[in-house]
């Protein structure tokens, strides 16, 4: 098990998935550091809908024409979403959720791959949100921050270039 210092340097965007399941205590384990997350406040909460099933899966991998068709072969997609209508900090609760599931899947030795939602669609001007909202039965005061595809990687990508901009780091004025 690596350090968090290892977790953060290692940690890379998955882009393939191999057909494996998930264990269920490694599902367990980063859906409870979601729960545990930093929010704005302990009446508001995130929700998260697993989604495992193959053709669920495969309709989600169809909500934009970017990159959500690599959802398809994820081994489950873990899906954020806030109440944007009593919760005005819905985004930044939902995203300290799902960055804390990155760094957790990648401690347990798991892919994660995000999907962006909030203000995608298709170039035709179809809406990620509303194509979801429609799949997953999701209530109209709930929106969608996120989809997170989740499980073991094809491969191994490259090492990156380091592109750790300290210059954006500044002390006491910009
Ligand atoms: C708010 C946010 C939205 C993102 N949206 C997408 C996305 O829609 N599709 C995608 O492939 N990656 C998405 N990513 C992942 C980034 O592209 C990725 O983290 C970035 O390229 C850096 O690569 P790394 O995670 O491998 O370091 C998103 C990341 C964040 C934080």
């Amino acid at each position: 098990m690596g350090s968090f210092n290892d977790i953060v340097h290692n940690r890379k965007q998955c882009r393939g998935f191999v057909a494996k399941e998930l264990d269920e205590d490694d599902l367990e384990k980063i859906l409870e550091v979601a729960l545990k997350s930093p929010r704005v406040s302990s009446e508001t909460d995130s929700h998260f809908i697993i989604v495992d099933d193959k053709v669920q899966l495969s309709k989600l991998s169809d909500c934009n024409d970017i990159d959500s068709y690599l959802l398809k072969d994820a081994a489950l997609a873990i899906v954020v979403i806030g109440n944007s209508l009593n919760n005005e900090f819905w985004v930044e609760d939902g995203s300290m959720a799902a960055v804390s599931m990155l760094y957790m899947a990648e401690q347990l030795g798991i892919g994660s791959y995000w999907v962006q939602v909030r203000k995608r669609g298709y170039y035709d001007g179809a809406n990620s949100t509303e194509i979801i909202r429609g799949v997953l039965e999701i209530p109209e005061e709930y929106d969608v921050l996120c989809i997170l595809g989740i499980g073991y990687a094809k491969e191994q990508g490259a090492v990156s270039e380091d592109c750790t901009k300290w210059e954006n780091v500044h002390l006491n004025s910009f």
